[in-house]
């Protein structure tokens, strides 16, 4: 179990690869106690060893597959019950590579289950916890391809789209009660999941591949700012606001009685 500390416990899911484990070795440094979720045991525990031994912090295990509800349920109320939880990252993820008509159903599924059902019930039973005690923190990981869905595996694409907008709501609705939540959009970023979905990053991709460190310091930097949209490669956040404002304008405009006159 862990020990009683200032900052509290995170919850990694997916820990024990790429982003996951950059998450939990700086929230680590950060003094942040961690409870480690994935399916490889031996890779969770090698980490947890080896965090433990570089910082004052326990790191806990917990191999789950998160692609099984009963999983997600004993994850989800770990979330609930456990007061010493201050932050979630949901992290835990997979892609899938060709096109939608051409996609295995299985790999289809098992990509919901995790990127978009597990990621839900997982915010939701944190955001329950986390506003009873009006406090902690709620990092969802998306993708820059909710925002290009035209370029890139279409189930992929749209499960990053839910993220952002999953996260966006859940803002609205916990914002308020000292909880703070985060959608983080990486682009191309060097990890393990390009090889598990089938891709080959050639040399003509380095320009745009950022490494996890930069990445998850970039991310946890937007975190500390209190942005609610982290897009770690974007230069200039004016971009970003411009397309919520842009967004924002057509809201008053988007349910009438009465359909638009170019339609009548
Ligand atoms: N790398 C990129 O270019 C990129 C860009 C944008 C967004 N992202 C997002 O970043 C997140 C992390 O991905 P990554 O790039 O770090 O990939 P990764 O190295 O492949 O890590 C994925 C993590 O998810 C875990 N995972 C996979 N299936 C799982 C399951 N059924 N149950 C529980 N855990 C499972 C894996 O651990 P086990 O195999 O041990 O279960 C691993 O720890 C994902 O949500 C991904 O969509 C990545």
């Amino acid at each position: 179990m862990s020990t009683v500390n200032d900052k509290g416990t995170a919850l990694v899911t997916g820990a024990s690869s790429g982003i996951g484990a950059r998450y939990a070795e700086r929230l680590a440094e950060r003094g942040y106690n961690l409870l480690l979720v994935a399916r490889d045991e031996q890779r969770l525990q090698r980490l947890s060893q080896q965090l433990q031994s570089r910082f004052a912090v326990t790191a806990e295990v917990m191999p789950a597959d998160l692609t099984d509800a009963r999983a997600i349920e004993r994850v989800a109320q770990r979330l609930r019950q456990d007061q010493q939880i201050s932050l979630l990252v949901n992290n835990a993820g997979v892609a899938l590579s060709g096109s939608l008509a051409e996609s295995d159903r299985h790999s289809v599924a098992a990509l919901l289950q995790l990127n978009v059902l597990a990621l839900t019930l997982l915010s939701s039973a944190a955001a329950v916890n986390f506003s009873i005690a009006g406090r902690g923190g709620i990092i969802n990981l998306g993708s820059v391809v909710a925002l290009l869905p035209e370029r890139f595996n279409a189930v992929y694409a749209a499960s990053k789209a839910y993220v952002l907008s999953l996260t966006q709501s859940l803002q609205a609705e916990v914002g308020d009660r000292g909880v703070r939540v985060q959608a983080v959009l990486p682009g191309m970023t060097r990890t393990e999941i390009w090889q598990r979905s089938g891709v080959t990053l050639d040399a003509s991709f380095d320009a745009m591949i950022m490494s996890p460190d930069d990445m998850v310091d970039a991310a946890l930097r937007g975190f500390d700012e209190g942005e609610l949209v982290t897009i770690p490669s974007l230069p200039d956040s004016a971009d970003w606001h411009n397309l919520l404002q842009a967004r924002m304008q057509l809201a008053p405009n988007l349910s009438h009685r009465q359909p638009a006159a170019r339609y009548s």
